[in-house]
């Protein structure tokens, strides 16, 4: 079985928490795009793990693989391995593989990316963390690969055959050009490359070859559907395809051997960064949200922005995955709010409309049209069944699903893996 798992929204929406839940059923967990711009949080009773690179299957027996079409940051990579050993979760080459294609994160790439959002007059609000620099270098070819970071004669003669180019760069961006062939950081990568040499495989060969073999592979996403970079709110995106097709190009399966394809929906929506969020709420009840949420990055620890449940986004979302399936999350979030809006459509230059504009600044120009359903008082974090749910809370569960056309399978109450259940 291959099984799909995307962002709905503008990221955030709680991939890790789901992913960690379901990854008992499968064999391989594998990440397809993105880097550590991506923090999946997994909360398993005390423990808080926040994975920015290994994908969230991590802390069950699921063999996790780091595709081809993710940037990697090695040093992250390190400290995210640390940090899961200190937790007595052993790393070893049977449990992780990293594609020998696998893009690295330069520090000339987090350099640039943070002298280019210095320089914009109108922000992206990136996280700065290189991972559109990443990119662009993969696309002009000029990428160094897993295959060359893991043998130091290869990552030094690519290295140098780049460098002049990468210094040219840096310097027009006002930057130090000294950050290419800095000794001590070409050094630290060396030692990361002869670390992770083990753990070098083939991703889509692993992973046609385990569903030739009747197993169980899932492809885990990072951002958000909105943010995809071909079909998300230009410019205010990420650099890469988040969206399900691109699990099946990046990892090098076909698409006739999806089997579903799982959107993780916030019961609201937030956004972190710049760009559009027709629903957002700036005032009381925004920080009250962010509040009870904990809407705060976890890469960056930026205040997340939040808004009602946004249907013509959700449409979209639906229309570019193709959704199987919806694990709806943060329910709980939206109890003592009254009333509870759902965003049915918008009024655009004058006009009613059930499906976001293609250009983000006719998005801009977008203002909800709102449905509003009564609220409920409980506490929902120890719900363990659907019947369990106050009557409204059901309604409101009840009526997303009428108005998305998908089934809900997952209702998330809370950040730990046991505040979720089965909705049939
Ligand atoms: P991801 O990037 O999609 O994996 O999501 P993040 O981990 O960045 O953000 C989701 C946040 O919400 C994390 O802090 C989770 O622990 C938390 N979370 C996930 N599901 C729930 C839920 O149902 N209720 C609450 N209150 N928190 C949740
Ligand atoms: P997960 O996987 C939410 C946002 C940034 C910025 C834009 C571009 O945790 O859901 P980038 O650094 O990618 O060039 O920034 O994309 N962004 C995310 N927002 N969740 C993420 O990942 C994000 N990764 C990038 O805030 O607006
Ligand atoms: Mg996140």
């Amino acid at each position: 079985m291959f099984t799909i798992i995307t962002g709905a929204q503008f990221g955030d929406e709680g991939k890790g928490k789901i992913v960690d839940l379901i990854a008992k059923d499968y064999d391989i967990v594998s990440r397809f795009q993105g880097g550590n711009n991506a923090g999946h949080t997994v909360r398993v009773g005390d423990v808080t793990y926040k994975l920015h690179l290994i994908p969230s299957g991590i802390l069950l027996n699921a063999r996790v693989l780091i595709g081809p079409g993710v940037v990697l940051n090695p040093e992250v990579l390190a400290e995210e391995i640390t940090m899961l050993e200190k937790h007595g979760i052993e790393i070893n080459a049977k449990k992780l593989g990293i594609d020998a294609k696998t893009s690295i994160i330069m520090p000339y790439h987090t350099e640039m990316d943070e002298l280019r959002e210095a320089s914009r007059e109108q922000k992206i609000g990136t996280t700065k963390r290189g991972v559109g620099y990443a990119y662009i270098d993969k696309v002009a070819r000029d990428e160094i690969r897993m295959a060359e970071l893991v043998d130091s004669k290869h990552f030094l003669t690519r290295l140098k055959e780049l460098a002049p180019q990468k210094e040219r760069e840096v310097a027009a961006m006002g930057g130090d050009p000294k950050i290419v062939m800095d000794p001590i950081l070409i050094e630290k990568y060396i030692q990361f490359g002869r670390k992770f040499t083990k753990y070098i495989t083939d991703v889509s060969r692993e992973i046609n070859k385990a569903l030739d073999e009747g197993k169980c592979v899932m492809a885990e996403a990072s951002q958000g559907t909105h943010l995809d970079v071909i079909h998300g709110t230009q410019k205010f995106v990420t650099s890469s395809s988040t969206i399900a097709g691109s699990a099946c190009a990046n990892l090098g399966v076909g698409p006739t051997r999806v089997d579903n394809v799982i959107a993780i929906v916030k019961a609201y929506i937030t956004r972190v960064g710049e760009g559009p969020l027709p629903t957002e709420l700036t005032g009381e009840l925004g920080e009250k949200i962010q509040n009870a949420g904990c809407e705060f990055g976890t890469t960056t620890g930026r205040s997340r922005r939040c808004g009602w449940f946004d249907l013509p986004l959700m449409k979209k979302a639906i229309a570019l995955n193709g959704y199987t399936e919806i694990s709806l999350t943060k329910l709980d979030v939206l109890t003592g709010i009254n009333p509870i809006r759902i965003c049915i459509g918008y009024n655009y230059k004058g006009e009613n409309v059930d499906y976001p504009p293609e250009l983000t600044d006719d998005l801009l120009e977008c203002k909800p049209i709102y449905e509003d359903l009564p609220g409920w008082e409980n506490n929902l974090t120890a719900v363990k069944a659907l019947e369990e749910l106050p009557e409204n809370a059901r309604h409101y569960v009840k009526r997303l699903e009428e108005l998305m056309k998908v089934s809900i399978s997952y209702i998330s109450v809370g950040p730990d893996r046991i505040q979720t259940f089965r909705k049939y």
